[in-house]
């Protein structure tokens, strides 16, 4: 015994959650099922027939007995619904203080990269007892990142942004998988996560980034895409200001706002006409195809970078509302790094 363990360890925050549900609903499908069949089998052996000319007698079980099989069922798939919607909850809302890690999925590997600069391939090493939180995208087809050790499954589809989180509790070595079926080689498309301590995590990230952190590339490639001869910081630009723009709200041209989050920014990058801010002509050209979805990743770091500062409140760029400082609208973490 032992070497055969039915279940993966549990090794993030969700993971016992997550199991005590999935024993919740076991206990009363296990429960459910001994009754049902030890009923058909005392029921068939009692009430058999006993003679050729036998004939049923007429049934009419009484209301109490309609109300009680009605309601047992009832109750019980309610605490399901409740106690399943929670752990849902959970699980989709990552904490504020999570640290950002992004991934791709591509036929067939995950790529890996953390804002500090390190970029991994089928690994992803993570501090121990951090909550983390993925944005992923996919560059192809639907992939799914799945971690059983820490209950995660998420699915990444290309042309948007997911998220998932999860914070580890306990150092170790833990399977990572594509678990959805993407191609030939789905089954090669595996990886490993390493929870480290915290100190040598550190060790870890100062163990080299030579091509610097994704924010200083995304401000390399701001440059090198000629983005700041329209998206100038002092507002003379034909095209918004930038700056404090990140998790602020934004007025559109046609009335309504939109939340200045990663998938707006990815969305007027390779998408420009889809939403205008008010104010500005829709003269950006589509950068769909000339960039990849690790620069685009470049671009937003670098774009959270000039994002507000503690305490600082907008940028005053034309491109934010008052609204910006409205509780809740202003929700999303400014950029700590
Ligand atoms: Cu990617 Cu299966």
């Amino acid at each position: 015994m032992g070497s055969l363990p039915l279940f993966p360890e549990q090794a993030s925050t969700i993971a016992p959650e997550v199991d005590h549900l999935l024993y919740f609903l076991l206990t009363v499908a296990v429960f459910f099922t001994l009754l049902i069949f030890g009923a058909i089998l005392c029921f068939a052996i009692r009430y058999r027939r006993r003679s050729e000319y036998e004939l049923p007698r007429e049934m009419h079980p009484g209301i109490t007995l309609e109300i009680v099989w009605t309601v047992i069922p009832f109750g019980l798939t309610m605490v399901m619904f409740t106690w399943g919607a929670s752990v849902y909850f959970d699980q989709s809302r990552p904490p504020d203080d999570a640290l950002q890690i992004y991934a791709v999925g591509k036929q067939w590997m995950w790529k890996l990269q953390h804002v500090e600069g390190q970029r991994e391939i089928n690994e992803l090493h993570i501090p121990l007892g951090r909550a983390v939180r993925l944005t992923m995208t996919s560059e192809d087809v639907i992939h799914s990142f799945f971690v059983p050790a820490f209950r995660t499954k998420q699915d990444v589809v290309p042309g948007r942004y997911v998220t998932t989180w999860f914070e580890p509790t306990k150092p170790g070595k833990y399977h990572l998988f594509c678990a959805e079926y993407c191609g030939t080689k789905h089954s090669g498309m595996i990886g490993w996560v390493y929870v480290m301590e915290p100190q040598d995590y550190q060790n870890w990230l100062s163990g080299g980034a030579p091509e610097g952190s994704l924010a200083a590339n995304g401000a390399g490639l701001f440059k090198q895409l000629a983005c700041d001869n329209c998206h100038k910081t002092d507002n003379s630009g034909r095209c918004p200001n930038l700056t404090g723009l990140f998790g602020n709200t934004v007025q559109l041209a046609g009335g309504g706002t939109v939340k200045a989050d990663e998938a707006y920014i990815r969305e007027s990058i390779l998408h420009p006409q889809a939403k205008i801010v008010l104010g500005y002509d829709p003269v950006m050209p589509t950068f769909q195809g000339l960039i990849t979805e690790e620069q685009v990743l470049q671009l937003i770091e670098y774009i959270k970078s000039i994002g507000p500062k503690p305490g600082t409140g907008p940028g005053g760029g034309s491109t934010t509302s008052p609204a910006a400082t409205r509780p809740g609208t202003a929700g999303a973490p400014p950029a700590k790094r």
